[in-house]
This record gives structure tokens, C-alpha cells and sequence, in this order.
């Protein structure tokens, strides 16, 4: 048990998106009066990486979008307590959200040029990529790839090899659209850099995976109102925190200096900031630059493990489709794309050939939604609006079949009125989207990075230093529910150090 003297002991928690939040809950309702609990946040909302808005009637979500799976996910059941499972009312209708029906009933492949792709090739390529991803995800894939990307272009090769028919372009390109799903799901810009040893660790949840009718916010927020008012504190960017490591002297508590020149006492911080904005700080040499600094630096080996491990840049794109009543049904489908590597419609642009489909958020919307990854997702924060959608435009035409299906395809391809997107990468706050295990790191450095400071004892303070966030979690990395449980695991070892009372949520 720590030493609790006369002063309660201050946890600053650094961040209040989930893993911040679910902390603080933690804490706040296992401490009772003991601790002093601060959360800082360098923005002006809580949430970080969920942020719900609205776009065309509709709600959308700028980030975090799915429950990967339900059965025993934490976050499942704070959405249940915090009500997102529910619509809102919309005047006598539920509340338009990323229901994403559409995309599970039978999307349209199409290919470059607009002939619709057969399904049975489809079907094929499907399965054989389901067949491969069990093989990564049983630890069956063998060591003779170290990326998941050589791992699947070798299984395809081989499939490839086992026909008598040569393959068309478009047997290749409907490959490739998978692997482009995969890149979303990853954060990866090139499956070449993602360790193919490390999938096999990762976890899902088992059941249904979901999106939240009454938005993702809504979780955050209700972890929030259980927090005493004014525990969170808006506009507050940590540039530099100051630990003491073991064998120095004194017993001060960790500085946390902000940016605008003010500085805290703290026990324990709890640091939950994104695994980009820790890289940025790893190269932080003057002042004014973004990224979370530590003095003295970080020690050799978690700086080792922040460096290695990847993080990944997604970036959502909202399109609404003109013409119509506000209340019209769009025929557009779930487009698929199968880009021919030769690229045969020349307008279409580069930016767009890496993103596996263009589809309505629910079935019947004017609300389309594509996802872009890597260089891509970089790219379109920097385009403006106009240039996006003449893309757009573009890779529609490209994609529009031919004239006997004219009619149905005046209509369903249409043209875009306005865009909105998210810009995680050039966010300071976040600096990409979410984390991965690159070629050259492994699930180690996850652990490296979850570590508290100082070092392996007591001496000077105990616990200065501790690290949430999803990118600390071993197998449930890049989630909202890895997030959490980094958050709850922090938290529990302040109240195992202080012989608190255990007590769930
Ligand atoms: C586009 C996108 C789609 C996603 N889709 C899904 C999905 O479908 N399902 C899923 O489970 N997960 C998804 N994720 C991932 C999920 O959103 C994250 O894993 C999770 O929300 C991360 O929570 P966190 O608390 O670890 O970090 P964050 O949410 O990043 O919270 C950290 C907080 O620290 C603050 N901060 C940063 N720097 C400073 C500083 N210097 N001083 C003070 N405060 C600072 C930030 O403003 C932020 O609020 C998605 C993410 C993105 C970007
Ligand atoms: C925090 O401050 C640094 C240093 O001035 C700056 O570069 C960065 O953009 C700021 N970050 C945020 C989230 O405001």
C-alpha cells in the first residue's frame, strides 16, 4: 500500500478521449475523496478519436465507426447504459445514421470501364481471401512471409498457378479490392508493412459487429457526466513532461508544463495521448513543434518500441449525392471498385485507386462514403473541395455501366452537391488514425510502451508516469475497446498502489 500523508494524491490524466475517460470513470468511482483527479485536454470536446457530427440530415461518424464485436465488449456495454443503441427521433422517424445495411446486402463489383463483374469469379476471390486470412489469424501462414502483403500475393499466386485458364486483369483487381479493405482496417498504407506474426495475436470480440444508432459520442459523454464538473479541464496542451527516474534524488511529483507557459504538480500522470503525437515528441528539438516531450527522455527501450510500432492514417470522405427531396430515396448501390492496373479511364484519379468502395451509409441514402488509407488519406487533406469531387466525378463516370442499364445508371450514378472529410493526420492532436504492428516491431513493444516509469521500483516516487491508450493494448490495439481497457488497466494500478477497493462500472 502507498503512503497517502495529509496532501490526497494528484492523478493528472493526460487526454480525455476513451482511454482518459474510461480511466478517470475508473478511478472516480473506485476512489471516492482519496485521489485528486484532474483529466487535461488539449482540444475544446471530449472524445478524441470518437467524434459523432452531422452531415445531410444524417449523423455520421468522423472516426471511430464499428463495435468489433459484441459479445463481452466493454464498449458494447456502455453503449447500452449510455443509450447509443437507440436512434433518436427525427420527427416521428429514427435519425438517419451509418447503418451501413447497404453494404451487407449484395454489393456491385464493378470494373474500370463499367462492366459489372461476374459474381461467381467474385465469390471466388472472396473466398479464397477469407480462406488465406484464417491462415494469418490461426498462426497456420507459416514463416516464410513477414508481411501479411507477401503472405496474401504468395496465396494468390498459387491460386493463380492451380488454374488452367490464364487470369484476367480483372480476376487481379478483384484481389486487390479486398486488399484494399484490408489496408482500412489496418491503418496500413502498404500490407507489406504489416507483421504477419502479430495478427495472429490480435483479438476480436466474438457476435455481431455494429454501428451506433444514437452515435459514438454518445459513450464518451456518458463516462464524462459521472465525473465531478470542472474535473475536465478544455485548452490545455501538455508540451513536456518532467519524471524523476530511479536513483535520482529528491521526491518532487512529475511536472506537466503546457504550452502556454503554466505547469501542474502531479503524483501520477496518466498519458493517453495517440502513438503519433509520442512519435512527434521523440523528435521534438525546438519549441513551437507538435508532439508530447518527456524530461529526462523517455528511456532508450520505449522510445525503441514508439519508433518501431506503425501508425496508420485513415481518412473518411462524406459525399452527398444532388437532386431530389431531402426525404428521396438514392438508388445508388454499394459500389465496389475493381481498378485495372493499366489504368484505362485516364481521368480517374490516383488518389481514389486505392479505395475498395463508394457507398451509401444506409440503404436508400444521398449520403455516399468511401475510405481512404496512407499516402491517399494524406492526400485528400490536402485537396480542396472542388478538386475532390471533379475526382469523384470522375471515377464515377469511369465506373457507370454501360447504356442498356442507362437508365437506372443516370440515376444511381450521380453527381456530388458538397463533401466534408476527417483530417486525423494533419490533426495535432492525433497525428494519424490508429496504431499497427509494423515489419520490425512485434507485440513486445505494445507492452514496452505500456510500462510505467520509472523503471523497475520505488525510488524516488513510485508510478510517475503511466501509459493508456489504444496503442498500449497487446491484442486489441487500433479499437475503441483496446482504448478503454488501457484506461481501466491504468487506472487499477493506482488502486491496487493505493490498497483501494476493486469495483467494476
Ligand atoms: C477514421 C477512424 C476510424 C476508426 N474506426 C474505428 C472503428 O470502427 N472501431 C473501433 O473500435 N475503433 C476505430 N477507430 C479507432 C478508435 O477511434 C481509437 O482506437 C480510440 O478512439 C483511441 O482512443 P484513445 O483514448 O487511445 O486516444 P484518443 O482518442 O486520441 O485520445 C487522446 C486525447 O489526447 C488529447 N491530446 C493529444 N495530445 C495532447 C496534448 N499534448 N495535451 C493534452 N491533450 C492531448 C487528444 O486531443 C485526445 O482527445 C477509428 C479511428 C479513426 C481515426
Ligand atoms: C501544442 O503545442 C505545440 C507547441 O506549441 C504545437 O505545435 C501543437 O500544435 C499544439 N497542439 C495542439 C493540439 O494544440
Amino acid at each position: 500500500m502507498g503512503d497517502i500523508g495529509e496532501r490526497k494524491p494528484k492523478v493528472v490524466i493526460v487526454g480525455a478521449g476513451m482511454a482518459g475517460l474510461a480511466a478517470a470513470h475508473r478511478l472516480q468511482s473506485c476512489s471516492g475523496d482519496i485521489l485528486d483527479l484532474v483529466v487535461v485536454e488539449a482540444g475544446d470536446r471530449i472524445g478524441g478519436r470518437i467524434f459523432t457530427s452531422e452531415f445531410s440530415g444524417s449523423r455520421i461518424e468522423m472516426g471511430a465507426t464499428w463495435i468489433h464485436g459484441i459479445d463481452g465488449s466493454p464498449v458494447y456495454d456502455m453503449a447500452k447504459k449510455a443509450g447509443a443503441l437507440i436512434p433518436d427521433d427525427h420527427g416521428g422517424f429514427p435519425f438517419p445514421f451509418e447503418r451501413m445495411d447497404g453494404l451487407r446486402s449484395e454489393p456491385l463489383t464493378v470494373a474500370e470501364g463499367g462492366r459489372v463483374v461476374d459474381a461467381s469469379m467474385i465469390s471466388r476471390i472472396s473466398a479464397l481471401f477469407s480462406h488465406l486470412k484464417d491462415l494469418i489469424a490461426s498462426g497456420e501462414a507459416g514463416d516464410d512471409s513477414p508481411s501479411v502483403g507477401a503472405f496474401l500475393r504468395r496465396g494468390f499466386q498459387s491460386y493463380l498457378a492451380s488454374r488452367e485458364i490464364g487470369a484476367d486483369w480483372t480476376e487481379a483487381a478483384a484481389f486487390a479490392m479486398y486488399e484494399y479493405g484490408e489496408r482500412t482496417y489496418t491503418a496500413v498504407d502498404d500490407l507489406e508493412s504489416l507483421d504477419l506474426a502479430a495478427e495472429k495475436e490480435y483479438k476480436e470480440f466474438p457476435g455481431e459487429h455494429i454501428t451506433l444508432p444514437g452515435g459514438y459520442s454518445r459513450i464518451p459523454n456518458f463516462l464524462s457526466s459521472r465525473l465531478p464538473a470542472g474535473a475536465i479541464r478544455f485548452g490545455r496542451n501538455v508540451s513536456l513532461i518532467e519524471w524523476r527516474p530511479a536513483g535520482s534524488a529528491g521526491i518532487d511529483p512529475v511536472r506537466i508544463h503546457f504550452e502556454d507557459g503554466g505547469m501542474e504538480y502531479a503524483d501520477h500522470a496518466i498519458v493517453t495521448v495517440s502513438l503519433g503525437v509520442l512519435k512527434a515528441g521523440l523528435n521534438v528539438t525546438v519549441d513551437g513543434a507538435p508532439g508530447l516531450a518527456f524530461s529526462p527522455p523517455l528511456p532508450e527501450k520505449k522510445r525503441e518500441a514508439i519508433r518501431r510500432l506503425g501508425f496508420g492514417l485513415v481518412n473518411k470522405l462524406f459525399m452527398e449525392l444532388k437532386g431530389g427531396g431531402e426525404n428521396d430515396r438514392s438508388p445508388f448501390p454499394s459500389l465496389r471498385m475493381a481498378f485495372d492496373p493499366a489504368r484505362h479511364v485516364a481521368s480517374i484519379p490516383r488518389w481514389i485507386r486505392r479505395t475498395e468502395s463508394i457507398f451509401p451509409i444506409h440503404s436508400g441514402s444521398r449520403v455516399l462514403l468511401a475510405w481512404f488509407v496512407g499516402g491517399e488519406a494524406a492526400e485528400i487533406e490536402k485537396m480542396d473541395d472542388d478538386e475532390i469531387i471533379r475526382g469523384i466525378h470522375a471515377t464515377l463516370d469511369g465506373f457507370s455501366p454501360p447504356p442498356r442499364a442507362a437508365a437506372a445508371a443516370d440515376a444511381a450514378f450521380g453527381k456530388i452537391a458538397r463533401i466534408r472529410r476527417s483530417g486525423w493526420g494533419r490533426d495535432p492532436r492525433f497525428l494519424g488514425s490508429y496504431s499497427y504492428v509494423a515489419v520490425g516491431s512485434s507485440g513486445d513493444d505494445q507492452d514496452e510502451l505500456a510500462k510505467p516509469l520509472p523503471e523497475g521500483g520505488i525510488s524516488p516516487a513510485p508510478l510517475q508516469i503511466l501509459f493508456a491508450g489504444e496503442a498500449t493494448h497487446r491484442t486489441r490495439y487500433a479499437t475503441t475497446h483496446g482504448a478503454f481497457l488501457s484506461g481501466v488497466r491504468e487506472a487499477d494500478r493506482l488502486i491496487q498502489h493505493y490498497g483501494l477497493r476493486s469495483c467494476g462500472f
